[in-house]
């Protein structure tokens, strides 16, 4: 599966159940990426969605243990089992399997991972709660793609970069 995520300069990602930043056309970026495929996330990234509706075109994969969370138009699963039975039974054959977040998803489905589009924003922000895996730390991943600095309309400076797994 591949990720999708956008970090800080410390790998983190959010506070208090919503982003770290907000950046115009990373959301463009992230929107064109995901478009037509499926995505994997945790109950609580689905709930920081705008509304907490599905985005459109995209198909929903939300894991949550809670017997009591169901959304119209969003398949929750209670296990890696559930969803590869689910994406093994429904998945079209050009449709890419995207994790989209948060930290707890993230962390638990690393091993799934073969690239990552990542948005790297070159500061330090001082609130936060969650964090994604350092792949700068990891050696099992290489950066194998980055794109010319940005700055946004704000003044933040990034970058995005894709991660692949290295080949055993
Ligand atoms: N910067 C970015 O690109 C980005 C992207 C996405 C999210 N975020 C941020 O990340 C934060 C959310 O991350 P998070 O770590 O708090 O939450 P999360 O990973 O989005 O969701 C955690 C929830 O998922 C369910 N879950 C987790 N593991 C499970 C498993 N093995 N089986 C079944 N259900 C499981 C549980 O829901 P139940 O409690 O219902 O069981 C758990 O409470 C927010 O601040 C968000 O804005 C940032």
């Amino acid at each position: 599966m591949e990720m999708i995520l956008a970090v800080d300069r410390d790998w983190h990602i959010g506070y208090k159940g919503d982003m770290l930043f907000y950046i115009h056309e990373d959301l463009a970026r992230f929107k064109e990426i995901t478009m037509g495929h499926i995505m994997v996330m945790g109950k609580n990234t689905f709930l920081s969605l705008p509304g907490s509706k599905p985005l459109p075109g995209r198909i929903h994969v939300v894991f949550s243990r809670d017997e009591n969370f169901k959304v119209p138009g969003v398949v929750v699963v209670r296990s890696e089992e559930e969803m590869d039975a689910w994406v093994e039974e429904n998945r079209k054959p050009d449709q890419k399997v995207f994790l989209i977040g948060g930290g707890s998803l993230c962390n638990q489905l690393l091993h799934r991972v073969n690239k990552a589009h990542i948005t790297y924003v070159d500061k330090a922000f001082p609130n936060y709660d969650t964090a994604l895996p350092n792949l700068d730390q990891n050696p099992d991943f290489t950066i194998t793609w980055e794109s010319e600095e940005k700055t946004d309309p704000s003044g933040l400076e990034y970058v995005y970069r894709t991660y692949e797994r290295n080949r055993q």
